[in-house]
């Protein structure tokens, strides 16, 4: 029989009863004030060129070929090995001019180069080799070849050494496109063989750091109001193979001083973006970090022995002395000589990343985390310590649980947290939901497509996951979705949080950021218990309620799969809201339906509606939310 609404059959028309729930004004529990957080790791997706605002791919040559660089005017370009800039870079490139009138070198920039006239953008280089006259440095368009910007810079390039140069670029007008390339060129009146390295361009960066972030991208991260910032991954903290892990100390001090790396996710990175970067990130998001230290478990399986483990133990705790210790240590004087004499305050360290994977668990269990642990608590009793799976803590240690699950699966959980205990708390460090990949319910079979962006059901349902952490925060620590971030021209992985290309109109926040903002932006200081007369069990509406830092009264809630897709009316009374009382309900919801995505150029598949409501007599709010819609409601008697 076709799934008629038996409301229809009996011609019923609207009015279902509503949902009745009611807030109690005492019991609950003081939540974690890190509910909501990003997760970062310097991936293939979003690596050197992504976050990090540096326009020059390659540009140091540690992908170790001359990838997205080619020769122009007349010359030959060759990658070079015998004249080290330093121990870290060690090739360069070498143009070899005929005896045209130009020879030199064009960068394509992280597939294109975005040119706007406001902006100034900040390069350098070092040559070596003997020339007298000019270089000229310049944004040119890939498409019609015409000159964006230009500068002549005078050469101080000799013979026998490197020698740096630094320019601005000042653009007439904004670029059509981002098919715009970097050109570095001089004038040979005779042939002429110079190097070049670590050819760098900056536009304007978040907040005007040198060596900083991207502005757009960064502006997207601050508007999720996010609490902390988990870095530096991932699989990329851990390692392909044994030695590949992520390495603090490769990635500080000056630039010349960073090898970079090939990263799991093959894809080769500058550093650039390195452990102080990521501090000054978190500096201007105003957030905590939680650092995740290598702790011998590598992505091949291999897992060093507890005999071998001590340098990985050391290292983590030079890393912190790094970041935290006094200059008087030796890193703390490290770190003030690198200009930051001020400690960074780390409050949470995690060990390693999904330990329970590839084969890690025993290790994990029976040496791993008890020898990081202890050693870090030895020194640093006010570090908080997470493991890096739900599945086995040690003495105090919180613990981390990951799901990418598809969305029926996901809805499921909202319980799941109702019966664990606050000894443990959990940061969910990993979550998104998974379409339409088949296989078992509650997992993703990864040998299966995925969808390319999350759909709007996706993103309900990991609302409801969300909401069953809400109710929890006594035990859940914070949440943040995974991967953050997708470069569009290049990524393998989906879906992810926000998308990039090198022209910031292209910029795709998928359907699961409203939601996180939303939320993110109503933080509930203090849970409140709640009861409902007609829906003992949750479902089809999820909700959890508690006070805000104003004292307000917040409820948030979503709504899935409803019957026959009809509006969920509810009728929420709050135990100490005045009749009169003025409240604001904010309802995402997606008109295109459950399917609804958010992809490069359409942007808005979410729409946000905010009502202004009254609180009824006894302190009852009444309205009704859609079906697959995500809500928040603020009341407050002042
Ligand atoms: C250089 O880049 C290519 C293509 O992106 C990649 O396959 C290769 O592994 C990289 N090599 C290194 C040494 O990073
Ligand atoms: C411009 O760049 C984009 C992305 O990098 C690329 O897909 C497109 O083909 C380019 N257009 C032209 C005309 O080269
Ligand atoms: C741009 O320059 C390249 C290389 O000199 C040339 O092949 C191409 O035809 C030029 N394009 C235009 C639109 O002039
Ligand atoms: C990024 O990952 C994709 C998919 O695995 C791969 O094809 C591509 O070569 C990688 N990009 C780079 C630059 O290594
Ligand atoms: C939590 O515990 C209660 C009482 O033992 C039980 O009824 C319920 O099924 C448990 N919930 C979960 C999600 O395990
Ligand atoms: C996913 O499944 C839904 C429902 O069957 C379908 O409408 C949609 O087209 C599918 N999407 C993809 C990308 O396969
Ligand atoms: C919810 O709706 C989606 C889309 O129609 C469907 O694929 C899914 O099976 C439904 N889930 C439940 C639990 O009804």
């Amino acid at each position: 029989m076709a799934p008629l609404s038996l409301r229809a059959l009996l011609g019923f028309v609207g009015a279902a009863a509503a949902v009745t729930v009611s807030v109690a004004n005492s019991g609950g529990s003081p939540t974690s004030p890190y509910m909501y957080g990003i997760m970062f790791e310097d991936i293939n997706q979003s690596g050197d060129g992504g976050l990090y605002a540096e326009l020059i791919s390659n540009r140091a040559f540690q992908n170790q070929s001359l990838k997205s660089w080619s020769a122009v005017g007349d010359s030959t370009v060759t990658l070079d090995t015998t004249t080290p800039l330093s121990w870290a870079l060690p090739r360069s490139a070498k143009v070899k001019s005929g005896k045209g009138k130009t020879a030199g070198l064009k960068n394509s920039g992280y597939w294109g180069i975005d040119v706007k006239k406001a902006d100034t953008y900040t390069g350098s280089f070092y040559s070596y080799g003997a020339y007298k006259g000019n270089f000229k440095a310049s944004l040119v368009s890939d498409i019609t070849n015409q000159t964006l910007a230009s500068t002549k810079i005078k050469s101080k390039s000799v013979a026998d050494s490197w020698t740096q140069h630094t320019f601005e670029l000042h653009p007439a007008k904004n670029a059509a496109n981002s098919n715009n390339s970097f050109v570095l060129e001089f004038t040979p009146c005779k042939e002429t063989e110079l190097k070049f390295n670590l050819i760098s361009l900056f536009p304007p960066t978040y907040k005007n750091r040198p060596n900083g972030m991207r502005r757009d991208l960064m502006e997207k991260l601050a508007e999720l109001k996010p609490s902390f910032l988990r870095i530096p991954g991932g699989n990329n903290l851990e390692g392909n193979f044994a030695g590949n892990h992520w390495s603090w100390d490769s990635t500080i001090g000056p630039l010349e001083q960073r090898p970079g790396r090939m990263g799991v996710w093959e894809y080769d990175n500058t550093d650039g973006l390195g452990l102080v970067e990521y501090m000054h990130w978190a500096e201007d998001l105003d957030v905590e970090v939680v650092l995740a230290v290598p702790a011998g478990l590598y992505l091949n399986g291999d897992v060093v022995p507890e005999s071998e483990l001590g340098p990985f133990v050391e290292d983590a705790l030079n890393e912190l002395e790094f970041l935290k210790g006094d200059i008087s240590t030796p890193y703390g004087a490290l770190r003030a000589k690198l200009g930051h004499p001020k400690p960074w305050d780390i409050k949470f360290v995690e060990v390693g990343n999904e330990d329970n994977l590839w084969g890690g668990i025993d290790s994990y269990k029976s040496y791993r985390l008890k020898i990081f642990y202890d050693a870090i608590k030895a020194k640093y009793p006010d570090i908080f310590i997470f493991s890096s799976t739900d599945e086995f803590t040690y003495k105090e240690s919180g613990r981390d649980y990951h799901k990418y699950t598809r969305p029926d699966y996901s809805v499921s959980q909202f319980t799941l947290f109702d019966n664990w205990t606050t000894t443990h708390p959990v940061i969910i460090g990993e979550y998104a939901t998974i379409q339409n990949n088949t296989g078992k319910l509650e997992d993703t079979n990864w040998d299966n497509p995925k969808n390319a962006w999350s759909n709007w059901i996706g993103s309900v349902a990991e609302a409801v996951f969300l909401l069953g952490a809400e109710r929890n925060a006594d035990k859940i620590w914070g949440t943040c979705f995974a991967p953050l971030l997708q470069n569009l021209n290049n990524y393998q992985w989906a879906p992810d949080l926000i998308s990039f290309s090198a022209n910031p109109a292209d910029t795709t926040l998928s359907v699961s950021y409203p939601i996180i903002k939303l939320f993110s932006s109503a933080r509930i200081t203090h849970t409140l218990p709640t009861t409902s007369k007609e829906k003992p069990n949750f479902g089809p509406l999820y909700y959890a309620a508690g006070r805000g830092a104003d004292s307000s009264y917040i409820l948030k809630a979503a709504v899935y799969n409803s019957t026959n897709s009809e509006d969920v009316p509810v009728n929420v009374h709050f135990d100490g809201l005045k009749h009169g009382a003025k409240a604001t309900l904010t309802v995402l919801t997606a008109p295109d339906g459950g399917w609804a995505k958010n992809t490069p150029g359409h942007g808005d598949a979410v729409k946000e509606t905010v009502k202004h409501l009254t609180v009824g007599k006894g302190g009852h709010v009444e309205f009704s939310l859609p079906d697959l819609s995500v809500a928040v409601l603020i009341a407050g008697n002042k």
